[in-house]
């Protein structure tokens, strides 16, 4: 079965517009795990518009199944990393000026960068991923800096529609192939959704995907248990189809 990561970034967004102490993502994990999550998955930005590192402290202490901490490879961030010892470190490029993560991390342009933040994550018992674009130079400079994960980025499938959507849908078949062949853990994520998220899944051999916003935005209409065992509910009906 494709495990579920839940990104409960948004939940911390809420609360930073206030800065306040409500709602709490802390709350949030424990939900998303009753719902069926397989995972947590936090990103501390270096800005922290949404998650702190009060936050990243907690969440590891309360998460009952596996933590995935996103970040950019900054040495600050690594710092924490090594501190918390998360179950994996996804490496994600960060732009101050962006709302979201915009695009996978350039391996190639940026390799030794990369290598050596896998390095000091995989040193410390870290799992390591790179969230890449479904491009097979991408994943094999990836292979090159010994992380053992991949994330492949979804947003270009997820925003796009027909002929388009299905050419973006072979890509990262054609991405997740390639890095399987190379013995990563293949995961997938952004713009995912409780409609696009069926083609995905189907992916052979996907392990994980990872998903925040559309879930945390059906939690509020349905709560956020509600809101992951849905999504738990599409993803192993559409295996079993
Ligand atoms: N995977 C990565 C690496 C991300 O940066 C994000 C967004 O924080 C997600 C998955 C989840 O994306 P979305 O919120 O669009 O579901």
């Amino acid at each position: 079965m494709v495990k579920l990561g839940v990104n409960i970034d948004h939940v911390a967004t809420v609360r930073q517009a206030r800065r306040i102490n409500e709602p709490d993502p802390v709350y949030a994990v424990t939900l998303a795990e009753l719902g069926g999550a397989d995972g947590i998955t936090i990103h501390l930005r270096e800005d922290r518009r949404h998650i702190q590192d009060r936050d990243v402290y907690l969440i590891k202490e309360v998460a009952k199944t596996r933590l995935n901490l996103e970040m950019a490879c900054v040495n600050e961030i690594i710092e924490v990393a090594l501190d918390v010892k998360p179950d994996m470190c996804t490496l994600v490029p960060e732009k101050r000026e962006e709302v979201t993560t915009e695009g996978g991390l350039d391996v190639i342009q940026n390799f030794d960068l990369v290598a050596s933040t896998v390095k000091r994550l995989s040193e410390a018992g870290i799992e390591v991923s790179i969230f890449i674009d479904p491009d097979t130079k991408q994943i094999d400079k990836a292979f090159e800096t010994g992380a053992k994960v991949i994330e492949l980025h979804t947003g270009r499938y997820a925003d796009t529609k027909g002929e388009e959507q299905k050419m973006e849908l072979k890509r990262l078949k054609v991405a997740a192939a390639h890095a399987i062949d190379k013995g990563f853990k293949v995961s997938a994520g952004h713009g995912l959704n409780y409609i696009n998220v069926r083609d995905i899944v189907k992916i052979p051999m996907l392990y994980e995907v990872n998903i925040g916003h559309s879930i945390i935005g059906r939690s509020i209409f349905v709560g956020l248990k509600e809101a992951v065992s849905q999504m738990k509910s599409i993803i192993n009906s559409t295996l079993k189809c």
